[in-house]
Order: C-alpha cells, then sequence, then structure tokens
C-alpha cells in the first residue's frame, strides 16, 4: 500500500491542498452535492471562470482556480451516470481519477484530495467505484514522486470503510 494515499471523513471544501477534485456535470456550471458546496465556498468567480472553460466531457478533467477555497486549484471532472453498469461507467470512472491526476502532475500540484466521483445523484454502486478509486490512483502514481499525498475524502464513515478495505486489499507497493 502507498503511503501516500490517505482515507479521511471531512468535508473536502474545508482542505487545505494544492488541489480539490470536483465531481461535476458536463455544464461545469454547478450543480448540488459536492459541486454544489464547492461553488458556494469557492464565490461567484468560480462560476465565470468555469463559463470560459467550455464544459467537460465523462471521463474528462478541466482544472480552475479554488478563489476563496483554501486549495489553491480546483479539478473538475465528470463521473458517469450508472446506468446498470454496461455503459461504460467503469472505464469512464477509471478515467476521471486517471485525468484528474494528469492535470494535477501538469500544473505542479503535490496534494490533491478526491470526493467519491458519481457515488451520489449519479447513483454509482459505492463499493464497485471504491475499488476503481483505488487501483487507478495507486498505479497513477507509483513511481512518480511528483505527488507527496492523495486524499480519498469521504463524506461518511461508512464510505470511508469501504475506501479503507480496498486500499488494504492493494498488494504491497515494491
Ligand atoms: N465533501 C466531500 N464529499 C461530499 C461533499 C463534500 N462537501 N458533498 C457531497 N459529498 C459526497 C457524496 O456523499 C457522494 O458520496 O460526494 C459524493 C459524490 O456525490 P455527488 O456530489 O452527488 O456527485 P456525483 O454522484 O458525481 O453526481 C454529480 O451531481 O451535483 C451534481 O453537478 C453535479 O450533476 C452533477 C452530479
Amino acid at each position: 500500500m502507498d503511503r501516500r494515499i490517505e482515507v479521511i471523513v471531512a468535508d473536502i471544501t474545508t482542505l487545505k491542498l494544492d488541489a480539490i477534485v470536483n465531481a461535476a456535470n458536463s455544464a461545469l456550471l454547478g450543480g448540488g452535492g459536492v459541486d454544489g458546496a464547492i461553488h458556494r465556498k469557492a464565490g461567484p468567480r468560480l462560476l465565470a471562470h468555469c463559463l470560459t472553460l467550455g464544459g467537460c466531457s465523462a471521463g474528462e478533467a478541466k482544472i480552475s482556480p479554488g478563489f476563496d477555497l483554501p486549495a489553491k486549484f480546483v479539478i473538475h471532472t465528470v463521473g458517469p451516470v450508472w446506468s446498470g453498469g454496461n455503459n461504460h461507467e467503469d472505464k469512464v470512472l477509471a478515467a476521471c481519477y486517471r485525468r484528474s491526476l494528469e492535470v494535477a502532475l501538469d500544473n505542479g500540484v503535490r496534494t490533491i484530495a478526491f470526493p467519491a466521483i458519481s457515488t451520489g445523484a449519479y447513483r454509482f454502486p459505492a463499493g464497485q467505484a471504491a475499488k476503481i478509486a483505488v487501483r487507478t490512483v495507486s498505479r497513477v502514481i507509483a513511481g512518480d514522486d511528483r505527488i507527496d499525498r492523495v486524499q480519498f475524502c469521504c463524506f461518511s464513515t461508512a464510505a470511508a470503510d469501504m475506501v479503507s478495505a480496498r486500499l488494504s486489499a492493494l498488494e504491497p507497493t515494491p
């Protein structure tokens, strides 16, 4: 298990890291859940900035400043809407984590937190999502010392337990 990966229970908008990830929708114009919380805390300049980003497709990621948030950047990604599991949902969810980290690295981000993308309004089963999140992040950061810390920021202890179980089940990294 990579010691740079942590599981926490917190409101992601309170985290003072280089970047927090937003589980957005393709319009990038705000919404409910974690998206709503991030826009409220970042202030109206975030929405104004997002208007210039041209939206974002599922599995992609775009970066903005954090404005009034403690985090320096917000990386907006768009998860898959769960529709039974036969519509490439796993692949698109993995792409969200991978592309968010790639965008982070391109912008010098060393510390980053992810919410449980797609597990709220988009109804992706939380256990399956945790498995994909942990596996993808571990693979992307393995052997890359430009990342100092990745936090899985869960909104409940039940969600955190699922991610922790998946982390413990990972093969030890060499
Ligand atoms: N901090 C951390 N996690 C949070 C927070 C928060 N402040 N608020 C909600 N969460 C958690 C939820 O408990 C859930 O586990 O984030 C996870 C993702 O849920 P949603 O925010 O509903 O995101 P998602 O399922 O990806 O749906 C995206 O919802 O609000 C809209 O604009 C958004 O249309 C998009 C859709």
